[in-house]
């Protein structure tokens, strides 16, 4: 297949091209809306170049791994935030090819108290969560075959997240506040790539909304305390706050934990544990 990857030099796309490795039948054409070291320029947004790159390059599937991701900044400039996480998935979605896309657990409320399944009623509370809820509208609307995976609390060895923010604040500080009333799962990005790569290497297609996460759950408090101790810092204390006492510029959900049985089942797959994912990841990051 020739497989086009969107947001190429983002976390997880940057992902997808280090796994692409492992799965060389393929053809990979990676983009982004930056160049840079074999990533070419695609700009999700431009209708004529989308469909430009994918009939001059026979495209038969598009991972989009492209999204406006500020949660803050989207509050905003919602209209940005719209045009990339929505109004280009109609874009993606109208070429007459395969589409896997990757959504969120903000289209959720985060007010429930049990894992929130791909049936459950959506109800997102900020402008990230509403323009990634309406991409999902726009794509399956042309695109009825699409793959939608929802995931949450993304890391990996690229870009900023919060496991190499709270390294390095770790190794600043003598004490750390960090929220112990919002409970969801970390993802490692390796562990979603390889989610992806599960869909695509599949023999039947099996469209529809998925959900997936690594396995467990736990608060951004426990996250950090192991991150702290796989990353061998003793000296940092790390006190439990709750979200009122943060200065939050947007409202996060309190539990956006998902169930996966949906995506387990499909795939006949297990998935690590957050843990096991963050251990690897910090092997990863300390080589
Ligand atoms: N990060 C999380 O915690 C999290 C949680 C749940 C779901 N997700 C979803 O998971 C997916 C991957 O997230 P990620 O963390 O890998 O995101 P990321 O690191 O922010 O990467 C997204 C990439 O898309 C690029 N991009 C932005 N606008 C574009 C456009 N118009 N055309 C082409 N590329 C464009 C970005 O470039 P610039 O940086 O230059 O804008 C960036 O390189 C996204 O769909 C996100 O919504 C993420």
């Amino acid at each position: 297949m020739n497989i086009l990857i969107t947001g190429s030099n983002g976390q997880l796309g940057n992902t997808m091209r280090v796994l692409s490795k492992e799965h060389p039948k393929h053809h990979y054409f990676l983009t982004d809306v930056v160049e840079a070291d074999g990533v070419s320029v695609l700009d999700i947004t431009d209708k004529q170049a989308v469909s430009v790159f994918v009939e001059a390059n026979a495209i038969d599937l598009i991972v989009n791994c492209a999204a406006y991701t500020n949660v803050d900044k989207a509050e905003e400039d919602e209209a940005t935030a719209m045009k990339i996480n929505a109004e280009a998935l109609q874009v993606l979605g109208s070429q007459g090819v395969k589409v896997l896309h990757i959504s969120t657990d903000y289209v959720f409320s985060g007010d429930e108290h049990v894992p929130c399944r791909e049936t459950d009623p959506v109800g997102p509370r900020t402008a990230y969560g509403r323009t990634k809820y309406e991409g999902e509208k726009r794509l399956l609307a042309v695109c009825p075959e699409a793959v939608i995976l929802r995931t949450a609390w993304l890391y990996s060895e690229y870009g900023n997240n919060f496991v190499k923010t709270m390294i390095k604040l770790g190794k600043e500080r003598k004490e750390l506040g960090v929220v112990f009333d919002q409970i969801g799962t970390p993802t490692y990005a390796t562990d979603l790539a390889k989610a992806i790569y599960t869909v695509i290497e599949t023999p039947v297609w099996h469209p529809g909304i998925y959900h997936f996460t690594n396995e467990g759950v736990c608060s951004w408090f426990d996250f950090t305390l192991a991150i702290h101790d796989l990353a061998g810092i003793t000296d940092c204390r790390v006190r439990p706050i709750l979200s009122e006492e943060y200065a939050y510029k947007t409202p996060r959900p309190h539990y956006s934990v998902l169930d996966k049985s949906k995506f387990k089942k499909t795939f006949n797959v297990q998935i690590p544990h957050w843990l096991d994912g963050l251990k690897r990841c910090m092997k990863s990051l300390h080589s």
